[in-house]
């Protein structure tokens, strides 16, 4: 049982906390009182180092489109290490995955890869900064995109700074440097009134609107197809860049949020599942805009782009398989498995006569533990991160399910990948229900 002092991974926490800040070295995979440490793992199932098998809900926080060691992107990367781990020359491998990426995303013409999803929205952002020569971006209040400067603004603001809702505040953390906050508008999801309102006041100096189009932290809410059409529309007429990060969102669609939603973006960013479980990012778009930015043919390029990993032959080669692997039939019937869960938890909050809301689309699902439906960052914090009794039942529901073989992303997250089964599925099911009955 967690949490237990004379486990292994309450011991290996002790000692990890001497040299790591918190035990490890990403916030996204801590959890009071210590979290638990991996040992391995196959297909949707993971071990931890005390030997306890668990469901995998998580994925990786959904860069494992194909859970653990999928034997075939094994193979791709053993072969590849036998042949070329990394070398300062561009190689078949990277022109593969670029042509699958192409053929799939039809507003990606042309893409540069890099190392992380965060590297790949810095890149996109310095895209626009470059392509029109103007200074700010705006982003969606409460959305992550990693942890470049510009991308941490505003990600979790406190409703002390927030300010007003028609105008949020830019709220920079510690560390951002001067002047990010000032080139930062902040916008509120899905708001198209009143964005499109302040899109239009800062026209003139707007590169960009950077928009994940599925944030996970606002329960993957999508953007509404009217919300994305409107800053098509805005950001044309605006001479601006509409940037879509679709380093999570990829999943939203075959052809990624952006086809789901029917908008054309200037500039894409990626990562995670493109990489078949290996770090990567990539920034994509337009061949005139690519070329403009990174083809060093005619003279130096607008954008200078190095970096000693990229498209590395070995995240090339298990990406390449990876998407090879995730076609059509794959992706539905992932899909399918979504809204299986989706539904199956809707009816035991029913059940149960629990408070809930169950969100998320495609293979991301979410159980938020208050009936409050959230569309906002600030929604979110009303109904969650400020409620005391939704924050217990979250962390009651997630301590129960690791307890009893499954672990998820908290506060209520669920990431599905293919190796999962209707089995699988209805066996989290049941565990669900019984953990809702027991908090009751
Ligand atoms: C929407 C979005 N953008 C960017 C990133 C950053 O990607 P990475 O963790 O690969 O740097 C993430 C990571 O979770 C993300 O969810």
């Amino acid at each position: 049982m967690y949490p237990d002092s004379k486990s292994k991974s309450a011991a290996f926490f002790e000692r990890a906390t001497k040299v790591l800040p918190g035990g490890n070295s990403r916030h996204t995979v801590f959890f009071p009182p210590y979290p638990i440490y991996a040992d391995r793992a196959k297909g949707a199932r993971v071990w931890d180092i005390d030997g306890v098998e668990r469901l995998d809900f998580i994925a990786n926080y959904s860069a494992l489109i194909h859970g653990h060691n999928h034997p075939e992107i094994v193979a791709a990367i053993q072969k590849q290490a036998e042949r070329l781990l990394a070398i300062a020359l561009p190689t078949r491998e990277e022109v593969e995955l670029a042509e699958i990426i192409t053929d799939r995303i039809p507003t990606i013409e042309q893409v540069r890869f890099c190392n992380s999803g965060t590297e790949a929205v810095m890149m996109a952002i310095r895209a626009a900064r470059a392509i029109t020569g103007r200074p700010k971006i705006a982003k969606i209040e409460g959305a992550y995109h990693g942890s470049s400067e510009t991308a941490s603004i505003s990600v979790a603001p406190s409703p002390s700074a927030w300010g007003d809702p028609d105008a949020p505040a830019s709220v920079a953390p510690a560390g951002t440097g001067p002047g990010t906050a000032a080139d930062t508008l902040v916008l509120p999801m899905n708001q198209v009134e009143v964005c499109r309102k302040l899109i239009r006041q800062h026209a003139s100096e707007l590169a960009g609107v950077l928009i994940d189009p599925l944030v996970k932290n606002l329960g993957y809410k999508p953007a509404t197809r009217e919300f994305v059409a409107m800053l098509r529309d805005e950001t044309k007429k605006a001479g601006a860049m509409l940037v879509f990060d679709e380093v999570y969102s990829f999943r939203l669609g075959f052809r990624g949020a952006q086809g789901a939603l029917g908008v054309a973006p200037d500039i894409t960013a990626l990562g995670k599942i493109i990489g078949g479980g290996l770090p990567v990012g990539a920034v994509g778009g337009r061949r005139e805009i690519m070329e403009a930015l990174f083809d060093p043919r005619n003279g130096s390029p607008k954008l200078g782009h190095g970096g000693t990993f990229n498209a590395n032959p070995m995240t090339m080669a298990a990406g390449l398989k990876a998407m090879q692997l995730f076609d059509e039939a794959s992706f539905d019937r992932l899909s399918a498995l979504g809204d299986r869960l989706r539904k199956g938890l809707q009816e035991a909050l029913n059940i149960a006569k629990a408070p809930g809301m169950v969100g998320g689309a495609t293979s991301m699902v979410c159980l938020f533990h208050s009936d409050n439906q959230v569309e906002t960052y600030r929604d979110v914090v009303n109904s969650m991160r400020t409620n005391v009794q939704a924050q217990a039942r979250a962390g009651q529901f997630f301590r129960y399910m690791l307890n009893h073989g499954v672990i998820m992303g908290a506060p209520g997250f669920f990431v599905l990948s293919t190796p999962l089964t209707e089995k699988d599925i209805d066996d989290v099911l049941e565990k669900a229900l019984a953990a809702l009955r027991e908090m009751n």
